[in-house]
């Protein structure tokens, strides 16, 4: 006979962080999160009013589950005060970071043409940013069960394409981290894996490509289009929730087959 009851969503009454919520791929796994049950801190650095919107839509629901927090990645003292703002907003430890903030050139230098401020710029938010949040997950994750740790990468690693010469190997960096910190996390019941987009259709990706090259990606993929921040969502879900719980220290592609 069919009860009254609601069964529990797979993130109830676990507290995420997503960085680089407000816009693209991070905005489309803070909402998927809040669907499946999970409280959200929505982080951005530069846009409020889209930061604000996310947010807004999450807590159009019955329970207000969703803040936006600004704080730019790859400043120290920016992360801990992002971790303290989940933590005291909603009175819980956090149990999901997913590092989704993220730059790229979108001049496509070669390797002789990136400028130094370029180079550190990448480096500064891909990879330092990564390392601060993940460093400060590490710490501050709660223990023993239901842990996660989850780094955007990218699945241009694999293909190691001219013009990214800065990107690419900030992406590797944090590919080769989060596989050493699953292993270093040992006995704490957090997972540390990344999640690795081929071309999904958000700013980032349209920034500075030609028409051309937006065709060719979509000629490649087996699937016939880009990849949409939808495509990329769920499998951030399932890793975030008990059912992944057994996909540790990975590396996962996700791009219909391109790469
Ligand atoms: N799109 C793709 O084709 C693709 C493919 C593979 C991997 N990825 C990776 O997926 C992630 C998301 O990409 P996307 O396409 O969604 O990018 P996007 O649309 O350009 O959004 C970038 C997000 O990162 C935030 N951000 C940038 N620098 C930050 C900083 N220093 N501190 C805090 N937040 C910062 C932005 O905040 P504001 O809105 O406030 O500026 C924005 O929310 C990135 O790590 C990217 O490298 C993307």
């Amino acid at each position: 006979m069919a009860t009254s009851s609601t069964p529990s969503q797979p993130l109830q009454d676990r507290l995420a962080i997503v960085t680089g919520a407000s816009r693209g791929i991070g905005r489309a796994i803070a909402l998927h999160l809040a669907s499946l049950g999970a409280k959200v801190l929505i982080n951005y650095t530069s846009n409020s009013a889209q930061a604000d919107s996310v947010a807004a839509q999450i807590n159009a629901g019955s329970n207000a589950r969703a803040v936006t927090f600004q704080a730019d990645i790859s400043d120290p003292e920016q992360v801990k005060s992002l971790f303290d703002a989940a933590e005291s907003t909603f009175n819980s430890p956090v149990h999901i970071l997913v590092n989704s903030a993220g730059v790229l050139d979108s001049k496509y230098p070669t390797l002789a043409n990136t400028t130094v401020e370029d180079f550190d710029r990448t480096f500064s938010t891909n990879a330092r940013g990564a390392f601060l949040c993940c460093r400060e997950a590490a710490n501050r994750i709660k223990r023993g069960g239901g842990g996660r740790i989850i780094c955007l990468s990218s699945s241009l690693v694999a293909v190691l394409m001219p013009g990214y010469a800065a990107y690419v190997p900030s992406k590797a960096a944090v590919e080769t981290m989060v596989k050493i910190l699953a292993k270093e996390l040992k006995g704490t019941g957090i997972t540390a894996n990344c999640v690795a987009p081929g071309p999904v259709a958000t700013e980032m990706y349209f920034a500075g490509k030609t028409e051309e090259a937006i065709k060719k990606a979509v000629e490649y993929c087996p699937l016939g289009r880009l990849g949409q921040t939808e495509d990329v969502a769920p499998l951030v879900g399932f890793l975030a929730s008990d059912a992944g719980e057994w996909v540790n220290g990975q590396v996962i592609r996700v791009n219909g087959g391109s790469i």
